[in-house]
């Protein structure tokens, strides 16, 4: 996804600007660039690639300049190449734009008709030419503003203007955008990361608001370009040292932290010595909770889809499961006695955090759960449960899906407990098992090496399919995602039962087929399934918890993985999953950690 950084310094900006595209790299961008000011004059330099290459051009012909403004570009409109590439400049002005100008066409036609010309493909270029119309009769801000009103769509945006040399102006409408504070150097940027090496005070512009930079102040405007005051937060800095260390690949480095990242959220919130859960203030009473909406996008949507499992066995409370690209158009029945959890690694989802809105317009209660504290999505909901994975850099989600379930499965007992829907046995037994979970998952990434014999059966595939009951479906699921973003092969999951309704006829001899089955109620019915699909030629790669189970020759390959309690088989059953679409996309030479036209925080609807 695009991403923005600006920066209003006493020195030369442009290395500063490499740095910090580089750390927006993680988003998944096509092509990047910058722009810097020095004496009245615009300096623009893009390429069609990576901010490697972009280095490598400062480094033929340096920019030089105290203020600029730099970019990377994942593209919605137009394709991937040099001039579509931002910043977009006339002679006056120039702007980076992370989002979607809805009305852009429009907007062109208009401007054509009137003798302007356009040079690129993208929405962007109507703002550069807007704001440079504007500034032909108003003061800088007065030309944002103005060209402000005129867009549909969402957008953060950092423009510097060539004859006001010393300011940038940042706005924001549905797309994030961070301002920075240090001294004699100010910034904004996309995220707070992206700051993180420069600063750690930042503040988040709000929907319909903008700032005004100078190296040495930043001023805040609401929607009515009233001044207002915003809230510095001081980010913690945990974090802030993020590299590959001994690993190949950040996704590996992260499948390989997962124990730490479970642990974490452990020691946050189970209370060992009281045998409870340190979860308090919730929004709503947890005995007046109604019914509990989970919602995210994605991998995150998947953990929302095992809690339900969880909150249905344990509680009893209504649970509703929602894609929050779905959710945010439906016509929904809102209702205040109802909880609204928002699961987000990144917090800023463009579709997750326009579900949030939704919600807080219906004043009901919202929960997020969230690895990136700072985020948008954290800051708009009433209550926030940080999941604690530290930064996470891989495209493909891996330890912020196992922080999701264990929080999502700490808040279920919590529930469950206050609500007096389990016995004080049953509680205080799944704390026990919880805190062995750490352990079990070191051990269930052991089965690496049977999991690169068992990625070689995916070579000659042309798809695949992952199948499970019960808690297993939403990993299936899982399972399918993240072999499909990561090494572009087809992957369907699907519940096991549904086989018979349609999917069976996919199933062609040696068509990899991996069966979830743990030994939980619906061992049997998998295996009765498994034998639907052996009978119709499918190769069959078994993942087990059960012991005694024996493979038989039908079955191609069979892994098992630790056994703690049937609730947290999913977690552990995650495991092999990631490392197996990590094998098989290492066979097939993709980009592991930035797999193609993907982005990892998705800040466009
Ligand atoms: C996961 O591997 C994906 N790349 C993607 O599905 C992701 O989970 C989704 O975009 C939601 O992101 P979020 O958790 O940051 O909201």
């Amino acid at each position: 996804m695009c991403g923005i950084i600006g920066i209003a310094s006493n020195k030369p900006v442009s290395i500063n600007i490499i740095n910090s595209l580089k750390k927006l790299e993680y988003r998944g961008y096509d092509s990047a660039g910058l722009a810097t000011l020095t004496e009245n004059k615009i300096n623009e330099k893009k390429c069609s690639g990576r901010v490697d290459d972009l280095e490598k051009i400062l480094f033929k012909t340096p920019s030089n300049g105290n203020l600029g403004i730099g970019h990377v570009r994942w593209a919605t409109h137009g394709v991937p190449n040099l001039v579509n590439a931002h910043p977009h400049s006339s002679e006056q002005v120039s702007v980076v734009h992370n989002g979607i100008i809805e009305n852009s066409d429009e907007i062109k036609k208009d401007l054509e008709s009137n003798g302007l010309k356009f040079k690129s493909q993208t929405d962007t270029e109507v703002i550069t030419i807007l704001i440079t119309e504007a500034l032909k009769e108003n003061k800088p801000l007065e030309s944002v503003f103005k060209t402000l009103q005129k867009l549909k769509g969402s957008f953060a945006l950092g423009i510097i203007f060539k004859n006001f040399s010393n300011i940038i102006i940042g706005a924001r409408r549905g797309s994030p955008l961070a301002v920075g504070y240090a001294k004699e150097e100010n910034y904004i940027g996309s995220d707070s990361y992206a700051l993180k090496s420069m600063t750690n005070k930042i503040s988040y512009l709000d929907d319909g608001e903008l700032c005004v930079l100078t190296k040495d102040q930043v001023s805040f405007y609401d929607q009515g370009l009233k001044k207002i005051n915003k809230k510095i937060y001081t980010m913690s800095d945990n974090d802030a040292v993020v590299d590959k260390g001994e690993y190949k690949h950040f996704m590996l480095k992260e499948i390989y932290e997962q124990p730490t990242t479970v642990k974490n959220a452990i020691n946050e919130y189970i209370d060992s010595l009281k045998k409870d859960i340190n979860i308090y203030n919730f929004p709503i009473e947890p005995n007046q909770i109604n019914k509990i909406v989970l919602i995210g996008c994605g991998t995150a949507y998947n953990s929302c889809l095992t809690a339900k499992y969880w909150f249905e066995e344990l509680t009893s409370i209504e649970i509703d499961v929602d894609i929050a690209s779905e959710f945010r158009y439906r016509k929904l029945k809102f209702n205040t006695k109802n909880l609204y959890v928002f699961v987000s690694q990144s917090g800023e989802t463009a579709d997750t955090a326009a579900a949030l809105d939704l919600c807080k317009k219906n004043n009901v209660k919202s929960c997020s759960i969230v690895n990136v504290v700072e985020s948008t999505i954290a800051r708009n909901s009433d209550w926030v449960l940080p999941i604690h994975a530290g930064t996470e850099i891989g495209v493909a989600s891996t330890k912020a899906f196992l922080g999701q379930l264990t929080v999502l499965y700490i808040l279920c007992l919590k529930i469950a407990n206050l609500r007096k829907d389990i016995s004080q046995n049953i509680y205080e037994k799944s704390i026990k098992n919880l805190k062995n979970l750490p352990e079990a998952i070191k051990k269930s990434i052991d089965t690496e090496t049977k999991v690169q014999l068992m990625a070689k059966e995916f070579i000659e595939a042309n798809g695949s399919m992952f199948l499970g009951r019960g808690f297993s479906f939403p990993i299936a699921l899982e399972g399918a995602l993240k072999l499909k973003e990561l090494s572009y092969l087809h992957a369907e999951g699907y519940p096991a039962g549904e086989m018979k309704h349609g999917p069976l006829a996919l199933i062609e001899e040696g068509l990899p087929v991996i069966v979830l089955a743990p030994k939980d109620k619906y061992f049997e019915k998998t295996l009765s399934n498994m034998q639907e699909v052996i009978a119709r030629g499918g190769k069959i790669l078994f993942i087990t918890d059960n012991k005694k189970e024996s493979l038989n020759e039908n079955i191609r390959f069979g892994l098992r993985v630790p056994h703690l309690d049937n609730f947290l088989s999913p977690i552990l059953l995650t495991i092999p999953l990631q490392m197996l679409a990590y094998h098989v996309a290492l066979l097939k030479n993709c980009d592991v950690d930035k797999p193609r036209n993907l982005a990892k925080s998705v800040t466009v609807e």
